[in-house]
């Protein structure tokens, strides 16, 4: 168990950078000390805030030799509300590290050797904007407070306004709170999802406490489209309940690498990539490999709705998506009929990878080309099945480098390869970073 308490402050120098936006640097008693929000080579002085077996975890109480990296971060709620844990990092250098910890846990899990790293490393990818990027939030009400987790924590830090999210977003946001300090509102999630120049809201907690004059209230502020409520069952456009399917938002993406340029729809509430540049940007640079390795049939694997199937289908002659969220899967399929790609050039199946893939690795079903793109948690289920089907290429797209690694190395040992990987800043301002990394045998 670890113990939780507080202890004189001590003054430490890092040493190291670590995953998840972690400092590391020495107690003098040597125990290792890690640091949220530390940078190469500053002097600290922290205070120890939990002491384990073999480390602490401690917070810095004052910078007193900083890196020149170091900046003022530009919003208040920074170190508060757990969202932008590298904002006192210049932005032209959050990406290094990123990159950095990415090559070292892939170093850790043995995913590729120094040199085969080297190699296959392309420069990273970067949207042009460091703020007003995130086209969807999740705020949380206690009942009281409407705003972000604290980090590492479940009590709630009030967001009145947010320069990560979209402008559009941000007024809606603006607009909650208000309701929410004027009448309260229900304990649950409030999703913000920018559409136009409004925003949807999504709402989710106990049902019953949603009242459908609450929603008719929600939904006629003038920044909100409409409120959708458990998933998008039934949503209010303002007028009236609704029950004729979950609304739905669009956003667009140019890949010139494959010669397209996509209009992608997603449902109110389903998995839709947050940063929608830098998705563009992402698309089109798995366009430029799939060109090179110019397959013939693809499996895409946490296919959502389409976002990536899309863009192999392009360059692919057969290409099969599987999702386990049918309502994903649906506008999947609208997504390929709006670009004019065919159900028999691209299908779409709801299902859960692992399972599909085991059944099509059993009637012999053979892929060129795998990509996997699976939650945080990574695709240690489903690989198994991967080595059935035998494919000469896997393209891993994840937002979590630890299981990333751990992943590529165990492909690592049934013989394939690192042959490219490219960090893209999917979420500026925070440690997370989005990672393609293509492995062959
Ligand atoms: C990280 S998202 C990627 C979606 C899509 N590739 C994109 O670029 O927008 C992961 C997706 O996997 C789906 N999912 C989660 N577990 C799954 C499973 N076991 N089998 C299939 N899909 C799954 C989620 O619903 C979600 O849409």
């Amino acid at each position: 168990m670890p113990r939780t308490f507080s202890s004189p402050d001590c003054e430490i120098v890092i040493d190291k950078l670590v995953g998840r936006g972690k400092g590391l640097g020495r107690r003098q008693d040597g125990k290792v000390v890690l640091v949220a929000g530390a940078l190469l080579g500053e002097r600290l002085r922290v205070r120890v805030t939990q002491e384990q077996r073999d480390y602490v975890l401690a917070e810095i109480v004052e910078v007193l030799d900083p890196a020149a990296d170091r900046v003022a971060p530009a919003c208040p709620l920074t170190g508060e509300c757990g969202g932008c844990d590298f904002a006192h990092i210049d932005w032209a250098r959050q990406l290094v590290y990123k990159q950095a910890a990415l090559h070292e846990q892939i170093l850790r899990f043995q995913a590729a050797p120094a040199v085969e790293l080297a190699v296959a490393a392309e420069p990273p990818l970067a949207p042009a904007s460091a703020w007003r990027w995130r086209c969807r939030v999740r705020m949380h009400c206690d009942g009281r407070k409407l705003g972000l987790y604290r980090r590492h924590s479940h009590a709630i830090v009030p967001v009145t306004r947010c320069r990560q999210v979209k402008v559009s977003v941000d007024r809606a946001l603006a607009a909650l709170q208000a309701m929410a300090a004027e009448q309260g509102l229900p304990a649950g999630d409030y999703e913000l999802v920018a559409s136009g120049d409004g925003a949807w809201l999504a709402v989710s907690g106990q049902g019953r406490c949603f009242a459908d004059r609450l929603l008719a209230d929600l939904a006629s502020l003038p920044q909100v489209r409409g409120v959708s409520l458990r998933g998008g069952r039934r949503w209010h456009d303002g007028q009236q309940m609704r029950a004729d399917g979950p609304p739905s938002y669009s956003y667009q993406a140019a890949c010139p690498s494959v010669g397209r340029r996509l209009l992608l729809r997603q449902w109110v509430g389903g998995f839709c990539q947050v940063n929608w540049e830098a998705n563009a940007l992402m698309l089109d640079r798995i366009g430029s490999w799939l060109q090179e390795l110019s397959p013939s049939r693809v499996l895409d694997c946490f296919c959502g709705n389409g976002n990536i199937s899309l863009v192999a289908a392009a360059v692919a002659d057969r290409v099969l998506g599987v999702e386990s969220d049918p309502r994903s899967v649906r506008q999947a399929r609208l997504n390929g009929r709006q670009a004019g790609i065919s159900a028999s050039r691209c299908r779409f199946v709801v299902g859960r990878s692992e399972a599909v893939a085991r059944r099509l690795a059993a009637k012999g079903e053979r892929f060129d080309c795998v990509i996997v793109d699976p939650p945080r948690r990574g695709c240690r289920w489903l690989l198994p099945a991967l080595a059935d089907l035998d494919c000469r290429a896997v393209l891993l797209v994840s937002c979590d480098p630890a299981t990333l690694a751990r992943d590529m190395g165990t492909l690592r040992r049934w013989g394939y390869r690192l042959a490219r990987l490219c960090a893209v800043d999917m979420f500026p301002q925070t440690h997370h970073v989005e990672t393609l990394a293509l492995l062959r045998r």
